[in-house]
């Protein structure tokens, strides 16, 4: 008999919160938090999730809102950015993983920046898992930067001398994949699970366009306690929803 569930998500989705209430609990700075999440949640996790087949993970690690914390939590977050980049994401290439970016990655400095795009080079053709971090992500930002790039499109294909059609022939019109293909998650499923850590039942702008059909999991720990076992408890009770896509 199989011991796993058999209807397995491709993409499960995390919007990471609690760290700080998780820190404050056991009295400790609020740095320790996300610190604890780095250094000891987000490697066995993906591991565990690359084992029970699901082929995409995403994490939003920073919102668009998220530079107006305190200025010295935002300066002790961009260098533990810093130390995963350079450190800890090493191990995760030798073990397969395919790490890509979702959010404006431009706000930051040139060093997390050109981490990135190594990251993202060097991983590029491992196939275990994709793991996607969401970083400066808003999904108002994402719908917007969107739209401005698929008008850049049409603008480019409407200023070709040869088009003489009116704005709303059908060369014009944008359908849903089309649109879809701009977002920042284009190629990458939508995700079958949101989970959210932390007590607050909202998704604050994650995902608005791919959540369309995701089921929701609004846990009452913190994202420092996210274990392989909590995941295992969340799949097995996603194997249990029915979902009908409206039909
Ligand atoms: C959420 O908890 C944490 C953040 C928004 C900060 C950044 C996340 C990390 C450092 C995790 C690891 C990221 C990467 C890319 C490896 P919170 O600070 O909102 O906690 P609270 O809800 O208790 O205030």
């Amino acid at each position: 008999m199989n011991k796993f569930p058999t209807s397995t998500p491709i993409h499960i989705a995390v919007i990471m919160d609690g760290n700080r209430r998780w820190a404050a609990e056991k009295h400790l700075p609020a740095l320790a938090g996300h610190k604890k999440v780095t250094d000891d949640i987000l490697e066995p996790l993906i591991e565990y999730a690359s084992t029970r087949g699901i082929k995409y993970m995403t994490f939003w690690a920073w919102s668009t809102e998220n530079w107006h914390r305190d200025k010295y939590e935002v300066q002790g977050i961009m260098k533990l950015f810093k130390h995963v980049i350079k450190r800890r994401w090493q191990r995760l290439h030798e073990k397969g993983v395919r790490v890509k970016i979702i959010g404006d990655i431009s706000q930051f400095d040139t060093e997390i920046k050109d981490g990135l795009t190594t990251l993202i080079e060097k991983t590029k053709a491992n196939q275990k898992i994709t793991v996607i971090f969401a970083l400066n992500y808003g999904g108002r930002d994402e719908i917007v930067r969107a739209i401005n790039q698929v008008i850049s499109d049409k603008k480019q294909v409407t200023s070709n001398e040869n088009f003489q059609k009116p704005v709303t022939s059908y060369e014009f019109l944008v359908t849903e994949n089309e649109f879809a293909n701009h977002l920042d998650t284009a190629q990458i499923p939508d995700p079958e699970i949101i989970v959210r850590p932390g007590k607050e039942k909202r998704l604050s702008g994650f995902m608005l366009w791919q959540c369309a059909y995701s089921e929701l999991y609004f846990v009452d720990w913190y994202m420092p306690d996210f274990t392989p076992q909590k995941l295992d408890e969340i799949l097995t009770d996603f194997s249990q929803r029915q979902r009908r896509f409206g039909r």
